[in-house]
């Protein structure tokens, strides 16, 4: 960065040795640092360490007006000066047009030359600063790992921004894939509470059973098992962030105690009638649609009221394309470092193909395919055939569709004719029709998260 030294360093051009001198030790003893150049071509060399050139026009070789033009082509950040003889002010004009900062007809005073320096020097300064903010300003809405340029991202980013200082809890809503992980993360990092914990609660994962305990902690004896005391996740969280993952799958007995940890910050460890404070702030994220949920009477409507203080709702990746080109790029250096690819850049063809997709499984499903596009490339850029994508399959054959048989097949490995694809689909079918449409409950019977569900049942094209 060009930044003014201590002392700022001004530089004379002109020819005429007296003239010289006496610049040079007017502006030392006012406090500058001077150079001295007898000659453009010498001036050139010297420029770009200086904060301000004062130059003659008339020079050998070339003139001043020539050297002005070259300064500006180099660096457009250091002000020129010009000093022009008497009777030339049609001269001067044009040296201002092309850029000069001020000029000094001669002969001048010196009280003269120093009000021009100072007001010149003054000036870039403001224009430095002002860069500088400009600057600042495009930084903004920029956080480590966060692709997203687009109008609609920068909102997000810019709520985000916003919202992190405070205690305030936020209500992330998206598709899965669509990035409410590491925005919760981002607004963690980005608020005053970074240096303490950032605790996840995936509310799926944790079987109905054990949740209570496994948020509020239990007392040592509170149930068969309880061997020692334990401190829940809430209590881990104290003076951090809890992020309440997948928050529409809570149990309504849960919601209840959730409900007062929202309003009141506190909670009693199983087993305890003691009552416990907390700080935490609570950010919680759903891909289902609440509202519904609400209207479903799923979800407690109170609770739902107490969440939804600040939502954020992150578009899915189909309704933000213009993010896709960079996010691609983005994948692309994190896989090929990682797995030292020499793939550096991404061809005008395989972008359109990356920009067309409509992208069932958000960005994550955009990283899986960049990762392993990256194993199918063998040039030095990504191409369209290097880009396999998950096309939602052809609807299944009268045969297999929709039966369950493929589960209950006994000893047979795979009905002749039946490919993987299509049994997974019927395994799937099954399940969701054996939890009576409850895809948490589905998962489960299928050993999946009910994120990895619902990411096959977009790619089947069943959501
Ligand atoms: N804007 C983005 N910039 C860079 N990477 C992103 C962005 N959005 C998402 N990702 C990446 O995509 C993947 C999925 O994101 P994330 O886990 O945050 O999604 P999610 O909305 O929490 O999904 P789910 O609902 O399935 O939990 C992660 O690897 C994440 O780092
Ligand atoms: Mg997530």
């Amino acid at each position: 960065m060009l930044k003014a030294p201590m002392k700022q360093r001004i530089l004379i051009v002109e020819d005429e040795e007296k003239l010289r001198r006496v610049l040079a030790l007017q502006l030392e003893s006012t406090g500058y640092e001077v150079e001295l150049a007898g000659s453009a071509e010498e001036a050139l060399r010297l420029s770009d360490r200086c904060a301000l050139v004062i130059t003659d026009l008339r020079l050998p070789a070339m003139d001043g007006m020539a050297l002005l033009e070259s300064i500006q082509r180099q660096n457009s950040r250091t002000p020129v000066i010009v000093m022009t003889a008497f009777g030339t002010v049609e001269i001067a004009v044009e040296a201002m047009k092309k850029g000069a900062a001020d000029f000094l007809p001669k002969p001048f005073s010196l009280d003269h030359l120093m009000a021009v320096v100072r007001k010149a020097l003054e000036v870039q300064s403001l224009r430095d600063e002002n860069v500088q903010l400009k600057e600042e300003l495009g930084r903004r809405y920029r956080f480590d790992n966060i692709v997203g340029s687009g109008a609609k991202m920068q909102e997000i980013l810019g709520s985000v921004a916003r919202v992190a200082a405070s205690r305030t809890t936020v209500l992330l809503c998206g598709e899965s894939g669509t990035g409410k992980d590491l925005i919760a993360r981002a607004i963690h990092h980005h608020s005053p509470r970074a240096g303490q914990p950032f605790v996840k609660i995936n509310c799926t994962a944790i079987p109905e059973n054990l949740m209570e305990s496994e948020l509020f902690g239990y007392e040592k004896g509170a149930f068969t098992g309880a061997a020692s005391t334990k401190p829940g996740k809430f209590e881990q969280a104290d003076r951090g962030t809890a992020f309440l993952d997948e928050i529409g799958d809570v149990p309504p007995a849960i919601q209840v105690k959730l409900l007062r940890v929202l309003q009141e910050r506190e909670f009693e460890r199983l087993g305890s009638n003691k009552t416990r404070q907390i700080d935490v702030r609570i950010v919680a994220a759903t891909n289902v649609d609440l509202r519904r949920a609400l209207e479903e009477g799923n979800f407690r409507e109170d609770l739902y009221y107490r969440l939804n203080v600040f939502p954020i709702t992150i578009p899915p990746l189909r309704d933000r394309s213009e993010d896709i080109p960079l996010l691609a790029e983005h994948f692309l250096r994190k896989y090929s470092r990682e797995n030292g690819s020499s793939v550096t850049g991404i061809s005008e063809a395989a972008r359109h193909k990356l920009v067309a997709y409509h992208w069932p499984g958000n960005v994550r499903e955009l990283e899986n395919v960049i990762e392993r596009s990256l194993l199918y490339a063998s040039g030095a850029s990504l191409q369209p055939e290097d880009i396999r994508l998950d096309h939602a399959p052809r609807r299944a054959t009268a045969a297999t569709g929709g039966n369950g048989g493929a589960t209950g097949n006994g000893g047979e490995f795979l009905a002749a004719g039946v490919t993987l694809e299509e049994h997974e689909r019927a395994l799937i079918r099954e399940a969701l029709k054996r939890a009576a449409g409850n895809k948490s409950q589905a998962a489960r019977l299928l050993g999946l998260t009910r994120n990895a569900l619902r990411y096959r049942l977009a790619q089947m094209g069943l959501e």
